[in-house]
């Protein structure tokens, strides 16, 4: 199950996103915003957050205006690894190495057509496994500053 979640400048993607998912036979769970009016994002990043955190749903993705805000939002619950990508390398790689749980995009930044790219590398790109991005991991989760 895939968490989503958006404000209101990332609607419309979000709208995009959940059909290419129900056409991958991919189930979501959209938890809102659920109209284009202006709302407030950090809640949304926060529901989002939660269901990944609590293992109610394996990854999730996010979408604002620039995804600057929700992955900032994302990032204060305590185990969620959210990675801002606006490119295919960095998808790929932060699933590879940062065994990323969120993905955070910005639908002012960039299309459709890549954004739908970016979703697929993030939700098909395993984790390395290797000790060291392992150990960055934990060193991440040990932090307290
Ligand atoms: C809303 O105008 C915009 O600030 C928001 O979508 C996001 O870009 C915040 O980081």
């Amino acid at each position: 199950m895939i968490a989503i979640g958006c404000d209101h400048g990332g609607y419309q993607l979000k709208q995009v996103v959940m059909e290419h998912l129900k056409e991958r036979g991919l189930a979501c769970r959209d938890f809102g915003t659920y109209s284009p009016d202006p709302c407030d994002y950090p809640g949304y990043a926060r529901a989002v957050s939660h269901a990944v955190a609590d293992g109610e749903c394996e990854k999730g993705i996010l979408i604002c205006g620039t995804g600057i805000g929700v992955s900032i939002a994302a990032n204060k619950v305590p185990g969620i690894r959210a990675a801002l990508c606006h490119d295919c390398f960095s998808a790929q790689a932060t699933r590879e190495h940062n065994d990323a749980n969120i993905l955070a995009m910005g639908a002012r930044v960039i299309g459709e057509g890549l954004a739908l790219k970016i979703v697929d590398l993030f939700l098909d790109t395993p984790f390395s496994n290797q000790e060291r991005h392992a150990r960055r991991i934990r060193l991440i989760e040990e932090s307290d500053d």
